[in-house]
């Protein structure tokens, strides 16, 4: 259990493209817990930014949406959907675009902190799975299961070539290499709540392994609870 809340929580952090999602929500599924998707808040954020007009460099008016930002995850058909001001953003957030603006407003340290209580209030009974950056160094750091889950730049830039092909959109696999690596860069140097494991984190790299493979190995971390 936790310290900080009265449910067990699994936190699985990583890169951009290392499978965290798509793991976090099948764990969660197993499990029967609630599911946060960390990332797409600070999405949302950016989303509602450029909405409002809000400079990413503003971190006072930043932070101040960040504390009022209206937003609603529910999962729909296995799916979650997210809204923003009643407004379904779901597909709209999902872009490399939304996930690099994402990236940006993440990195203001007020930003963060507006942010802290609504993400720690997803923790309801019987438990929660969670993904994101910071999940098991700073929202839950008392959370029982710890996942960190890492690939290679190009191995997760094939798989968004992947991905995109696959959903008729053209890219270009070096460019999405440099976008990821630049992406990695920030979310890891920056000075607050940077991307890292947590020192009792099971540690994962994905780059040769198959999502059935990698689920199992999670699975079998949190088989107690099973
Ligand atoms: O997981 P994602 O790709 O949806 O996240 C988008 C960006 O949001 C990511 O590049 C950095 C930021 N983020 C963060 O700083 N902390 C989190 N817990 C989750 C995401």
């Amino acid at each position: 259990m936790n310290s900080m809340t009265d449910y067990p929580v699994l936190t699985i952090d990583g890169p951009s493209g290392s499978g965290k999602g798509t793991i976090a929500q099948l764990m969660a599924k197993e499990l029967g817990w609630h599911y946060l998707d960390s990332g797409a808040i600070y999405r949302v954020l950016a989303q509602a930014a450029i909405k409002h007009h809000i400079e990413f460099d503003d971190e006072l008016a930043l932070a101040e949406l960040a504390s009022e930002l209206k937003v609603v995850f529910t999962i729909e058909d296995d799916q979650l959907i997210v809204r923003l001001e009643d407004e379904d953003v779901s597909t709209l957030i999902r872009s490399e675009q939304a996930g690099n603006a994402a990236s940006k407003v993440a990195v203001l340290p007020t930003v963060r902190a507006a942010l802290l209580q609504r993400q720690r209030d997803f923790c309801q009974s019987p438990g929660l799975v969670t993904d994101g950056r910071d999940m098991g160094t700073v929202i839950f750091p008392h959370a029982v299961y710890k996942v960190f889950l890492s690939a290679s730049a190009e191995e997760r830039a094939q798989r968004r070539y992947k991905q995109l092909k696959e959903k008729g959109i053209e890219s270009n696999l070096s460019d999405l290499i440099i976008e990821i690596s630049e992406r990695d860069v920030r979310d890891s140097q920056r000075t607050a709540a940077p991307l890292r494991p947590a020192d009792d984190a099971l540690l994962l790299d994905s780059t040769t392994m198959g999502i059935d493979a990698v689920f199992e190995r999670v699975r079998a971390h949190c088989s107690d609870e099973l």
